[in-house]
C-alpha cells in the first residue's frame, strides 16, 4: 500500500486493516504520533488527513490511502516551525509533552477552518483531547497566540 505522508510517498507493507497509529510508529519510525488510549477517547493519536483531524487509532491505514496525511513530524517547514509549534513553546503549552503532537494538530484543523476562533470555539474544538499533566490554560493561549500571529 502506497501512503503519502508529510509529503513523501511511502510503500508499507501492512495489512489495510492496521490501525495507521501503528504503520506511523512501528513500520515507518514516525513516533511524533502518541498512543494513549486506542479507542479514540484521548486524542494523543491525532494526524491529519487532508487537513482533517483524525485519531490514527482508530482510523485503518487503508482509509488513509489516497489523502495527504500529516503527522507532526511534517509541520514544520524544514528549520521553520508552524506558526502552532512556536506559540506552544513561547506559551509554555505543556508539562511531559505526550499530548502535545495530538494537540497541536487538533489545533491546526481547527485554525484552517476557523482562522480566528473564540475561546469558546477553541475549547469545544479541542475538547476531545485530554491533558494528563492540566495545561489547558495554557493551550489554549498557545492557540489564541497562534491564530494572531499566523
Ligand atoms: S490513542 Fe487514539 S484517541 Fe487515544
Ligand atoms: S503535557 Fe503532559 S499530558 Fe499534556
Amino acid at each position: 500500500m502506497q501512503l503519502d505522508i508529510n509529503g513523501r510517498s511511502y510503500t508499507v507493507a501492512a495489512a489495510p486493516e492496521t490501525a495507521l497509529l501503528w504503520v506511523l510508529r512501528n513500520e515507518l519510525n514516525l513516533t511524533g504520533t502518541k498512543y494513549g488510549c486506542g479507542e479514540g477517547e484521548c486524542g494523543a493519536c491525532t494526524v491529519l488527513l487532508d487537513g482533517v483531524a483524525r485519531h490514527a487509532c482508530l482510523t485503518p491505514a487503508a482509509e488513509a490511502k489516497g489523502k495527504k496525511i500529516t503527522t507532526i513530524e511534517g509541520l514544520a517547514q524544514g528549520e521553520k516551525l508552524h506558526p502552532l509549534q512556536q506559540a506552544f513553546l513561547q506559551e509554555g503549552a505543556w508539562q511531559c509533552g505526550y499530548c502535545t503532537p495530538g494537540m497541536i494538530l487538533r489545533a491546526a484543523a481547527l485554525l484552517r477552518n476557523t482562522p480566528h476562533p473564540s475561546e469558546e470555539e477553541i475549547v469545544a474544538a479541542m475538547n476531545g483531547n485530554i491533558c494528563r499533566c492540566g495545561t489547558y490554560p495554557r493551550i489554549v493561549a498557545a492557540i489564541q497566540r497562534a491564530a494572531r500571529e499566523a
